[in-house]
């Protein structure tokens, strides 16, 4: 294959190199296009530009693969357990068992926020939108943790990567327990990561909540499937916000922010209230799928499509398994779920959805899973956040370590006025 592209631009004729990465994936460098010809690319989507090199998760969109650290997402399902993940993404293999115990240490010496944090839940109001509880915290924690907003060493970055994984949870709970007028639940030293989490949400003063380890193995599941993702909208954020030398907090706080948007994180709530108004009878799914077609209709077929998979998202498959599983061992149906699964049959089965390659993703049935385990649908994308938080450290210290990594600062197309003249107020 050639190993360089040749651009004529105007009477000029140049070399493009051709970057090759590990599993084949091709890329022009333009790095000198500007210097040598003075013109610059236009790709307002970035979605045919690469960002960077990056050894973390490979996806293949055309034929829904994808690997963290070049493990299949598939054998993760097996004994899921969301902190050996995290640790191994951000530090790009699995831990040894010490390590793991010393990471899950680092997690419950972390669990608790500051009290000066814990105060200003009570000045937030009971509807507070959750991520923006989320977004304004980790961006608080920085108050209290300034021993690490500058992180020179593997080990101050795993101090600051276990301060956030754990107390991303605190924080996800106190929010629902504030929105809910209920004191909140301090963490418990003696629960694993997702039991934990599940305590601080649910137990009660006079009764404390019981995980099943079906639900517990659900949601480390859940957290791990949400993990990273490459250069999603969220995790481009934490690479954008942190070229800048900000710090690791700074640059998860952004990302919050993106995840937040209904394109992106907040797809998994849209879809559910989809799922409801079919529900309630609003809507029918032969409707849903009419709507979503429209094009004078902004409504779209949320939980179907993706900037990157041509074809099923390997997660959505996943959860797919995974709500029957959790729904047979609890006992318990959910209507949505059928309502989803038809939604899906008329959609696999529409020229529209079929021409475009469009397909259920991550966030089609994440939903379901998460109302399964009891957790509410504006809990829903703060869940989401929970379990990418270690996808954006695995970047932002990839980058940070990386020494070419400069300032990213993209060009633009001018189209305002040509030079003209200030006028005068009076003359206006
Ligand atoms: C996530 O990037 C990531 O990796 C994200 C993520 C992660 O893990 O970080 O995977 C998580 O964000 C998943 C996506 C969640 N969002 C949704 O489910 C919202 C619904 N989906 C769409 O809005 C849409 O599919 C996007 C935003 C995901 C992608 O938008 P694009 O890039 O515009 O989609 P496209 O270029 O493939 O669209 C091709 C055509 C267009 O119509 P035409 O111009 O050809 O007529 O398909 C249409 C689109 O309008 N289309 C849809 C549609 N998705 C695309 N039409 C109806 N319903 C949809 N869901």
């Amino acid at each position: 294959m050639a190993d360089k592209a040749i651009l004529t631009v105007g009477d000029q004729k140049i070399e493009l190199p051709i970057l090759e990465g590990t599993e084949g994936d091709r890329a022009l460098d333009i790095t000198k296009l500007r210097d040598q010809t003075g013109v610059v690319t236009f790709d307002p989507s970035l979605g045919n530009t690469s960002l960077c090199r990056s050894a973390i998760t490979f996806i293949d969109g055309e034929q829904g693969v994808l690997r963290y650290r070049g493990i299949p997402i598939e054998q993760f399902t097996v004994k899921p357990n969301f902190v050996e993940a995290a640790w191994m993404l951000i530090f790009g293999r699995l831990p040894k068992r010490e390590e793991l115990v010393r990471f899950s240490n680092l997690l419950t010496e972390n669990e608790l926020l500051h009290e000066g944090v814990k105060h200003q839940f009570q000045h937030i109001p009971p509807d507070a939108p959750p991520m923006a509880i989320l977004s304004a915290t980790l961006s608080h924690l920085a108050c209290y943790h300034q021993e690490l907003l500058a992180l020179e060493d593997e080990e101050s970055l795993e101090a600051a990567a276990a301060r956030l994984i754990s107390k991303v949870r605190t924080i996800a709970a106190f929010s629902y327990r504030r929105s809910l007028g209920l004191p909140v639940n301090y963490p418990d030293p003696h629960l694993r990561y997702c039991a934990n989490f599940l305590h601080m949400m649910f137990s009660l003063p006079y009764q404390q909540y019981i995980v099943t380890r079906e639900v517990e193995d659900a949601l480390n599941l859940m957290f791990i499937l949400h993990a990273d993702h490459e250069q999603n909208c969220s995790t481009s954020t934490v690479r954008i916000v942190g070229s800048a030398k900000a710090n690791l907090f700074a640059s998860c706080a952004a990302a919050v922010c993106a995840l937040w948007g209904p394109l992106h994180g907040g797809a998994n709530v849209e879809v559910m209230e989809m799922l409801q108004r079919i529900h309630d009878g609003g809507l029918s799914p032969e409707d849903c799928i009419r709507e979503a077609k429209d094009k004078t209709n902004p409504f779209r077929l949320y939980g179907f499509g993706h900037r990157v998979y041509r074809n099923y998202d390997p997660r959505a498959k996943i959860l797919k398994e995974a709500c029957d599983k959790v729904f047979h061992q609890l006992k318990r149906k959910d209507p949505l779920l059928d309502i989803a699964r038809k939604l899906e049959e008329l959609a696999l089965a529409d020229p529209y959805f079929v021409d475009r390659r469009l397909y259920p993703n991550v966030d089609f049935y994440s939903g379901i899973l998460l109302r399964a385990m009891g957790i509410p649908t504006n809990m829903f994308t703060v869940c989401f956040a929970i379990g990418r938080l270690p996808g954006w450290i695995a970047h932002w210290k990839e980058q940070h370590d990386d020494p070419s990594t400069k300032i990213l600062r993209p060009r633009q197309i001018y189209t305002g006025q040509p030079k003209t003249d200030y006028t005068p107020l009076e003359k206006r």
